[in-house]
C-alpha cells in the first residue's frame, strides 16, 4: 500500500502506520506543504492522512489517482475535504471526533476567562514594567459567575461547554437542531432561536460545524443583537465570524470583546483585530493538549488503516 501522511503528527499515530505499512511516506517538516507538493506528493496513494490545513477537493483527488481509497482527516472538522467529490469518486473520508472535545472546550473556557478577566492585556502591561500598585480601577473586567452562557451549536464540543458551566451557576442557552434533554436536564439549558441567544447572553460561544449556511454567521447584524458588555468567543471555524465586521464593532463598542483560536484566512488574522486590545487571539491550540492530539493522531492511523484492510472505519463520514 502506497500511504502519504502530509504533515508530522504525534508519534503514536506514526507508530501505528509504521507497525502496520512501514514503508509509508510522510512530509515530516512541521509545515503545511504548498498546493504543488502537495499535488505531487499524493500521486500513487492509496491512502491519505490530511489535516485541516490541506485542502483535499477534486484535484487533489484526482492527482492522487484512481487507486485512492481513504481520507483520514486527522481533525473533527472536515470543511477542508470536498466530501462530495470524495463520495462521488468511492473514496472514504474519516474524521476524529470525541478525542478533543473536552481539550476544545477547555480552551474556549480558558479563552472565556482570559478576555472577560483581561488576563492577556493586564500581563502585557505588567511584563512592560507598567504596574505601579493595586488600583480601584485597574484593568477591571466583566463577571462570569451568575451571568448568561449562548452556546451556539449544541454538539458535542458545544454541550461540554455549557456542562462546564455549572461550576460558575451560569444560566445556559443553546441553539441546535434538535432538543438536547440532557444538557436541559444538568444546566437548566433553555433551546432558543439564534436571535434570542445573541440577545440575552452576556457570553457567545460559538461550535457549528462551517459549511455554506454558516459561513458569516456572526456578521455586523447580529453583533448588533448582542449586548455592548458582550463576550464572544470562536474555537470552530474562522469563517463563522465576518471579522472585518467583528473588528469595527470591537473597536467601536458594539460588543465588549471576543477571544478567537480560528480565523477566516488562516494563518492570516484580520489586521485590525491585532490592533485591539479587548481581544484575545490564539493559534488554532484549542485541542492542543498532548492527550488529545496523541488520541487524534491514533484515531486517524486506525481509520486509515482499517479502511485499507477493506473494513468499515469507525469514523467513516461517507458510508
Ligand atoms: C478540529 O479537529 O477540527 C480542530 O479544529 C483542530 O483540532
Amino acid at each position: 500500500m502506497n500511504i502519504f501522511v502530509t504533515q508530522l503528527i504525534p508519534q503514536s499515530g506514526l507508530e501505528i502506520l509504521r507497525r502496520a505499512y512501514p514503508g509509508f511516506r510522510i512530509n515530516s517538516e512541521e509545515r503545511v506543504l504548498g498546493r504543488g507538493e502537495l499535488l505531487e506528493c499524493v500521486k500513487g496513494a492509496d491512502g491519505l492522512l490530511a489535516l485541516l490545513t490541506d485542502r483535499i477537493d477534486a484535484e487533489v483527488l484526482d492527482a492522487a489517482g484512481a487507486q485512492l481509497k481513504i481520507v483520514a482527516n486527522m481533525a473533527v472538522g472536515y470543511d477542508n475535504v470536498d466530501l462530495e467529490a470524495a463520495t462521488r469518486r468511492g473514496i472514504m473520508v474519516t474524521n476524529t471526533p470525541g478525542v478533543l472535545t473536552d481539550a476544545t472546550a477547555d480552551h474556549a473556557w480558558a479563552l472565556l476567562f482570559s478576555i472577560a478577566r483581561r488576563v492577556p492585556e493586564s500581563e502585557r502591561y505588567l511584563r512592560a514594567g507598567k504596574f505601579k500598585g493595586w488600583g480601584p480601577l485597574l484593568f477591571l473586567g466583566g463577571a462570569v459567575t451568575g451571568r448568561t452562557l449562548g452556546i451556539v451549536g449544541a454538539g458535542r464540543i458545544g454541550s461540554a461547554v455549557a456542562m462546564k458551566s455549572r461550576g460558575f451557576n451560569m444560566r445556559v442557552l443553546y441553539t441546535a437542531r434538535s432538543p438536547k434533554p440532557r444538557l436541559e436536564a444538568e444546566t437548566g439549558a433553555r433551546r432558543v432561536e439564534l436571535e434570542e441567544l445573541l440577545r440575552e447572553s452576556d457570553f457567545v460561544s460559538l461550535h457549528v460545524p462551517l459549511a455554506p449556511d454558516t459561513v458569516h454567521l456572526i456578521h455586523a447584524g447580529s453583533l448588533r443583537l448582542m449586548k455592548p458588555t458582550a463576550y464572544l468567543i470562536n474555537t470552530g471555524r474562522g469563517p463563522l465570524v465576518d471579522e472585518a465586521a467583528l473588528a469595527d464593532g470591537l473597536r467601536s463598542g458594539v460588543i465588549a470583546g471576543a477571544a478567537l483560536d480560528v480565523f477566516e484566512r488562516e494563518p492570516a488574522v484580520h489586521a485590525e483585530l491585532l490592533k485591539l486590545e479587548n481581544v484575545v487571539l490564539t493559534p488554532h491550540t484549542a485541542s492542543a493538549t498532548i492527550e488529545s492530539r496523541s488520541k487524534m493522531s491514533t484515531m486517524a492511523a486506525e481509520n486509515l488503516i482499517a479502511g485499507l484492510a477493506g473494513q468499515r472505519p469507525p469514523n467513516l463520514l461517507n458510508p
